[in-house]
């Protein structure tokens, strides 16, 4: 792996969930990418999994505990991650999920938790990273969204397949908005701010798709999105991965404020 001449060369970035699924293999690709990255979430001994892992490859990686929800956590990881490498250019605001009761059977304290990690985890981090960026001269942040943030679903789906928690929806519509907002603030400090809106992703935290699911989500694939994509096969990380490298590097200089499907077309289709 060289470091030398990857389209994020000497750039250094935050990945929030960076310890699993969509977070883990950005972070992978953001290395082989030239990027220093700091990895944030709450499973030290899984982090450090990760970043033995992107080193073995050659690559320049630290794991920082952070629960993204507690914003004295947020802080204090903000802090130790600007002096690692003595800055910050990019952030992908990646941790989330909570699948959750479905509407109206939703207690309130799993509604604000949700919330919580989804949406005010996603502003306390960029509130935290902001002046590092400026400090840098610009740069990027990259926020997670999902089709949730986007779609409900029919009265047959509905039916078929159940529905997750109204607030997993609300959190990810919430971070669409913030993510239009903090683009506007950031053009003057040369902050771009995009976000990423994937449909089904076949990782640990995917919808059936947990770690000890023995198919790793494919059921829930071949049930609900093989026949609402436009592209044939389920969504892998890498998919999404491709398009956060992109937000995030300077072949996206003209571009802020943008929210991009990575759904194989679902959201695309009548
Ligand atoms: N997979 C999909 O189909 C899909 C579709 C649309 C959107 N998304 C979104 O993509 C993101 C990544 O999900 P994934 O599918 O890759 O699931 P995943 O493998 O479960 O990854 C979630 C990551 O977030 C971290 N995390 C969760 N709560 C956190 C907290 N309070 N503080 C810090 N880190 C936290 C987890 O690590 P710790 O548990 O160690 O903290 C883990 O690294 C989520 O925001 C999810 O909503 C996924």
């Amino acid at each position: 792996m060289t470091n030398k001449k990857g389209r994020l060369a000497g750039k250094v970035a935050v990945v929030t969930g960076g310890n699993s699924g969509i977070g883990e293999t950005t972070g992978h690709i953001f290395a082989r990418e030239g990027a220093k990255i700091i990895l944030m979430a709450r499973r030290e001994e899984q982090g450090q999994k990760v970043v033995a892992a992107i080193r073995e490859k050659g690559g320049k990686a630290t794991f920082i505990g952070c629960d993204v929800g507690n914003n004295d956590s947020v802080q204090e990881a903000v802090r130790k991650a600007a002096s690692t490498y003595g800055r910050i250019d990019v952030l992908f605001n990646n941790a989330g999920g909570g699948a959750g009761n479905s509407f109206p059977n939703e207690p309130i304290e799993e509604f604000q938790r949700i919330i919580q990690i989804n949406l005010t985890g996603t502003f306390f981090v960029s509130q935290a990273v902001w002046p590092h960026l400026v400090e840098a001269g610009g740069g990027a942040v990259v926020n997670m969204s999902s089709l949730a943030a986007q779609r409900g679903f029919s009265p047959k789906m509905l039916k078929e397949f159940g529905a997750t928690s109204s607030s997993y929806y609300a959190a990810k519509a919430g971070v669409d908005a913030l993510t239009r907002y903090l683009a506007g603030i950031g053009g003057s400090s040369n902050i771009r701010v995009n976000g990423v809106r994937p449909g089904q992703i076949l990782t640990p935290g995917a919808t059936g798709g947990t770690s000890t699911d023995p198919d790793g989500g494919h059921h829930v694939f071949e049930k609900m999105f093989n026949h609402a994509q436009i592209v044939q096969g389920p969504g892998y990380p890498e998919d999404v991965a491709n398009l956060v490298l992109f937000l995030a590097s300077d072949d996206s200089r003209f571009i802020s404020g943008e929210i991009i499907n990575v759904d194989g077309g679902v959201a695309a289709k009548l």
